[in-house]
């Protein structure tokens, strides 16, 4: 059999083929529309192998996704294609209606026909992999997300994701398909895209350019080393309990600031400036995020109790990690942020 992974080019998508055609035989379908967000250069190390299998499609296309569950014997959806980035998402929310809501809806309905009334039975999975940002933003001393927290989503991203886990669970509710929905914290590490905090200050900080951080700095977020994500979702595809949800985090809750401040001191130890000041110095307050989320954080207890994960990293051990793969992956960086990221870039932060 085989499992089907949406968004297999992207950041965490690609990071889960690599991981799960490392540690199994099953083979992968990775289906993936190479938005700017993909990128096949993430995959140059499966080239020739006949366990990997690529095609290019949209998810909202019905026809494509009806195409693949008739031809292979799917066993597993992961569903990781969306549109990710809060700022693309206020400057154009219409694509994230589209993708991630449309898209998710369609890729349902696909496996429910596909799979029939017994799916759950025949041993079928959807894991449908989401945010936290679904449950909206916490005050400083506020306990952390657990699963039972209500979604409150503020930015047209996290209104999305939310619309979208709400129609997985529904399937599993009216129709029995047999959906498991993540909820993870911040993700980092190898190919991410640098138009998010961490890839993007490493660049930016490399090429001597200003390091912006919105508003004060103070935001929170929690930050899980997306190889730890990956063995989260493999964990919770081989033992979730069907219908439930579970909340992916990494302990590590940091502000902006301290994050930028940490990838600074181990650049400058690591690759120091020629003029011998600290990369620190790069630090510049721009306007902040329309509708900034303070906080947030994650109670990942459900996840280690039941389904006894622990994320492998810290935040010291993968940050070095993390900085340590850009450096060495320069040629990757230049050829992601070559053509249309400048354009970003002028809108974003001009
Ligand atoms: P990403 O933007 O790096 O990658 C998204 C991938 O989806 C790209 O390869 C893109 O080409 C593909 N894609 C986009 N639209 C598509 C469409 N219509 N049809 C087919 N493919 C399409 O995103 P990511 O950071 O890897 O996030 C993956 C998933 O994990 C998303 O669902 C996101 O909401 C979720 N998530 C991300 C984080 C994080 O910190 N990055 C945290 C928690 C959850
Ligand atoms: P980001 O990586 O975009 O993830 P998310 O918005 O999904 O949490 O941003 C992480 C935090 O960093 C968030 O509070 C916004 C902030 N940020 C900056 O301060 N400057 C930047 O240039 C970017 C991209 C983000």
């Amino acid at each position: 059999m085989t499992i089907l992974v949406t968004g297999g080019a992207g950041f965490i998508g690609s990071n889960f083929v690599l991981d799960w055609l490392k540690a199994s035989d099953e083979p992968v379908i990775n289906l993936d529309k190479l938005t700017y967000a993909g990128n096949m250069d993430n995959l140059a190390s499966l080239e020739g192998n006949p366990a990997h299998r690529f095609v290019q499609a949209d998810i909202c296309d019905a026809d494509a996704l009806k195409r693949i569950f008739a031809s292979d014997d799917i066993r597993a959806v992961v569903h990781f294609a969306a549109e990710s980035h809060v700022d693309r998402s206020i400057h154009g929310p219409e694509a994230f209606l589209d993708t991630n809501v449309t898209g998710t809806f369609r890729l349902l309905e696909a496996a429910r026909h596909a799979w029939g009334p017994n799916a759950a039975s025949d041993g079928r999975r959807f894991i449908h992999v989401s945010t936290d940002e679904v449950y909206g933003s916490l005050d400083r001393d506020a306990p952390a997300f657990s699963e039972t927290n209500t979604y409150e989503p503020n930015s047209p991203y996290s209104a999305s994701k939310a619309a979208a886990d709400h129609f997985a669970r529904a399937y599993h509710h009216t129709y029995g398909l047999p959906v498991i929905i993540t909820n993870c914290s911040n993700n980092y590490g190898p190919y991410h895209f640098p138009e998010k905090l961490i890839p993007l200050v490493i660049h930016r900080a490399l090429k001597g350019e200003p390091l912006p951080i919105y508003g004060d700095g103070t935001q929170i977020r929690d930050w899980l080393y997306v190889g730890d994500h990956c063995s989260a979702i493999r964990r919770v595809l081989e033992a979730g309990r069907l219908g439930e949800k579970y909340n992916i985090g990494g302990f590590n809750e940091k502000t902006n600031i301290e994050v930028v401040r940490t990838i600074c001191a181990l650049l400058d130890e690591r690759r120091p400036r020629s003029d011998g000041q600290s990369y620190a110095s790069q630090i510049t307050h721009v306007r902040d995020r329309p509708g900034h989320d303070k906080r947030y954080a994650i109670d990942a207890t459900k996840i280690a109790t039941e389904l006894n994960w622990q994320p492998a990293e810290t935040f010291d051990t993968g940050i070095a990690r993390t900085v340590d793969w850009y450096l060495a992956n320069q040629g990757w960086v230049d050829r992601v942020t070559s053509g249309a990221y400048k354009n970003w870039l002028e809108k974003q932060y001009a």
